[in-house]
């Protein structure tokens, strides 16, 4: 899947409260990108706008040639699904299910055999070299290892685009950096975009690319590393 992402001039606000003010930008399919900027600047809302999560107030955006946000809910719903992968600060994983059966969860909402979706996690759990911890439950390891069961539960219906929001924001330094090693590794090896909230320059670092908002606006957006 090779679609890219076009925000186009879009705002949003809350009751009066304007948050964006006019937001374009464009993410070309398998890019790795840092959204930045201050606290309550709007980073989460832009992250949700562009993963048809929120409905900007005025403007679009684009999935290829889907326009995302004048689906209705449940079509917008399935193409979430179905493309994209989401990684939360805090897993969010289902505590009564094991690793693996979270891992797999999304992949059979999206059509998957059981068999399929089993192999599929185990697959990623054994690249993340997590292989033993699949049928222990996210209770019983630790954060950083929760972490990497969020990632690849999000990448196992091999989506088009990754959204996280600040997904190293409750690890120590160390471990978030690992995560992050993991997490650009395999979005890169499988060519998946990934667009990610984060206030942390560190973690930044991992990504190709930086765009940093402000008083509702696009501040600076650049290239750190070329793009591939
Ligand atoms: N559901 C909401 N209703 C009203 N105001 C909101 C809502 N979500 C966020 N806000 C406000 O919008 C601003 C931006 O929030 P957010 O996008 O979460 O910022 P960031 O992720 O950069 O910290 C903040 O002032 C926040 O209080
Ligand atoms: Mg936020």
């Amino acid at each position: 899947m090779t679609h890219s992402l076009r925000v186009s001039d879009i705002t949003k606000d809350y009751g009066g409260h304007d948050v964006l003010t006019g937001i374009s930008l464009t993410i070309n399919a398998g890019e790795t990108v840092a959204i930045m900027g201050p606290s309550g600047s709007g980073k989460s809302t832009l992250l949700h706008c562009m993963s048809g999560v929120l409905t900007p107030t005025h403007g679009h955006v684009y999935f290829g040639d889907t326009r995302l946000s004048a689906l209705p809910d449940h079509q917008r719903s399935r193409l979430r699904l179905k493309h994209f992968g989401f990684v939360f600060q805090d897993g969010q994983l289902l505590p009564e299910l094991s690793n693996l059966e979270n891992i797999a969860l999304p992949a059979l909402l999206t059509g998957l055999s059981r068999k399929a979706a089993r192999q599929r996690a185990q697959h990623l759990l054994d690249q993340l070299g997590l292989g033993d911890i699949a049928e222990r439950r996210p209770a019983e390891i630790s954060g950083g290892q929760a972490q990497r069961v969020a990632i690849a539960r999000a990448l196992a219906p091999e989506p088009a685009i990754v959204f996280a929001d600040e997904p190293t924001g409750a690890l120590d330094q160390g471990t978030g950096h690992e995560v992050m090693q993991l997490l650009t590794a395999l979005v890169q090896r499988s060519g998946t975009s990934l667009i990610m909230v984060t206030h942390d320059v560190q973690v930044a670092q991992w990504l190709e690319r930086r765009v940093e908002i402000r008083d509702g606006i696009i501040h600076d957006d650049r290239l750190l590393r070329g793009a591939r």
